[in-house]
């Protein structure tokens, strides 16, 4: 079996987890995929039965399974990770075929990374980050834990982005900048300066609102 055959657990049933099971399947069609949510009565996510709660590693054995959480909420992403760690789940980094990854990247456990997106040469993106549809990550950033790179977001070259912040689809961060953790860059906003950890910023050039 190779590490495209190997059986995927799927936690997650919306619309991040979807694409989700879209590249799984675009990567090998044939893939054996099993869905989790925590939500009661989840409708099938493309075809897949979603089973309520986490993945129990007495039936499905850790040793035969890679994991991936798609949960588009970095904090939630998080929790569940944490909690599939815990019960022996190692993570799958998953990479649509239509991506570019550069040379020297360095690609965090359970990252994701979809269609048309480009990660230059020497960008480290740690565990759990999602490069979304047509981002860009140029090359030597370096992206911390349960980042999100949104839809069509832009990151210039050697940026560097603290822990489980979101920017968010289309802004654009200008080169070398370096943004704190837990912070939300709004939709279309440009970065031209560092930003302090734990906030919002919003705009062209991007203003903290909270
Ligand atoms: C940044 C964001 C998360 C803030 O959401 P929020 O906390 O609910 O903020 P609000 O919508 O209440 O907006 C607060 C203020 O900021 C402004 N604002 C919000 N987002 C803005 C943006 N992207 N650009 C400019 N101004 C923005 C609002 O107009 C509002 O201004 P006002 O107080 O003068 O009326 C959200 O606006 C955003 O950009 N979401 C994008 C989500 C995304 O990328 N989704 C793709 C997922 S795959």
């Amino acid at each position: 079996m190779t590490a495209d055959e190997t059986p995927l657990i799927i936690f997650g049933a919306g619309g991040h987890a979807a694409v989700i099971v879209d590249v799984a399947k675009r990567i090998y069609p044939d893939r054996e995929l099993h869905v989790f949510d925590e939500a009661p009565d989840c409708p099938p996510l493309l075809g897949h039965e979603v089973t309520r709660g986490l993945p129990d590693p007495d039936i499905l054995r850790p040793e035969q399974f890679k994991v991936v959480v798609g949960i588009g909420s970095n904090a939630a992403r998080k929790i569940v990770s944490v909690k599939l760690r815990q019960l022996g789940y190692e993570f799958e980094t998953l990479v649509h075929p239509h991506a570019s990854i550069g040379a020297m990247v360095k690609l965090g456990k359970g990252s994701v990374v979809f269609a048309r997106a480009v990660v230059n040469p020497r960008a480290n993106l740690a565990d759990g980050c999602i490069v979304n549809t047509g981002a860009i990550v140029e090359h030597d950033c370096v992206v911390g834990e349960f980042c999100h790179v949104g839809p069509g977001a832009v990151m210039a070259g050697v940026c560097r982005v603290g822990a489980q912040t979101w920017v968010c689809a289309n802004a654009t961060v200008r080169e070398t900048t370096t943004i704190g953790e837990n912070v939300i860059v709004g939709a279309g906003s440009f970065v031209n300066g560092d930003l302090e950890a734990n906030a919002t910023y919003v705009g062209s050039p991007a203003r903290q609102i909270t």
